[in-house]
């Protein structure tokens, strides 16, 4: 018996970096997981790696900034899936390419509005296209992603940051709406993780840098923070909600 054998679980920003080793262990652990990223093609070829290990994946092409694209893929899944039991809204970051690094004061107003579209106006997209499936379940799992940043403050991404902190206040929000329907609403918050597939120096020396402050000082990768989400899709944290999980090491502490 696998711990998420009978789970269908939904993860966004699944086709790389921490979504990727999100799909990957949540599909090793017995979910069936539908797999969501706008890069179809990467997101294609991961879950066909990970049917080939003997999981199942089911991967959507979507833009999560989209709702009704959003929620068609969500639709999608539970129909394929049979049901839908968590939903881990993972894609974020910056793909403003190149974000501006500038004081806040200079942040460019288009930049801070994608900041705020992409990281919290698409978890509450993610949140509003799942709770049907899961209140039809009787119950589920919610994980918003959010960042150590909110705890540290880091200079040149005020927008990020701030984004990233809003979700806190909705998390708390919403898992006061949902308990009733026995439906959890968690925050996991990663360090500054190497989820770069190919990074440079430069990034590699960034990263080793916030390694130096963590009580456990080394770099964080990937695969530090899926048994977090693993064990939030599952029925071991059935009695956890509206909470915040910092996953980094201790570099943060609140
Ligand atoms: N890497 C870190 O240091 C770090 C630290 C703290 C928090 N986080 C958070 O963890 C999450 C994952 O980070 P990561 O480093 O793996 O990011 P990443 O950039 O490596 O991967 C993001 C994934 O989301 C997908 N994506 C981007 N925009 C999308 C959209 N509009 N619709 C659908 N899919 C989209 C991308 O194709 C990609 O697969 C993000 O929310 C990020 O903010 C990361």
């Amino acid at each position: 018996m696998n711990r998420l054998d009978g789970k269908a679980v939904v993860v966004t920003g699944s086709a790389h970096g921490i979504g990727r080793a999100y799909a990957e262990r949540l599909a090793a652990d017995g979910a069936m997981v539908a797999m969501l990223d706008i890069d179809g093609r990467r997101n294609d070829e991961v879950a066909a790696r990970i049917r080939a290990a003997g999981g199942s994946a089911l991967p959507i092409t979507t833009d999560v900034r989209d709702f009704a694209a959003f929620k068609s893929a969500v639709d999608r899944a539970a129909a394929e899936l049979g049901r839908l039991t968590g939903i881990a809204n993972n894609a974020g970051m910056l793909n403003v390419v190149p974000i501006t690094r500038c004081a806040f004061e200079d942040i460019p107003d288009a930049e801070w509005d994608e900041s705020f579209r992409l990281n919290t106006k698409s978890a509450w997209y993610g949140c509003k296209a799942a709770v049907p499936h899961l209140r039809a379940n009787g119950g589920g799992s919610i994980v918003n992603v959010g960042s150590s940043t909110i705890f540290r403050g880091v200079p040149t991404r005020a927008h990020y940051v701030a984004a990233k902190a809003a979700l806190i206040g909705f998390n708390r929000t919403i898992a006061r709406e949902l308990g009733k329907d026995g439906i959890r609403v968690n925050l996991v918050c990663p360090g500054s993780t190497l989820s770069e597939e190919d990074p440079s120096e430069a990034t590699v020396r960034m990263r080793e840098e916030v390694a130096k402050t963590r009580c456990i000082p080394r770099l964080e990768r990937p695969a530090d923070l899926v048994g977090t989400m693993s064990f939030l899709m599952s029925d071991d944290s059935a009695f956890i909600t509206g909470q915040t999980f910092l996953v980094d090491g201790g570099s943060a502490m609140h």
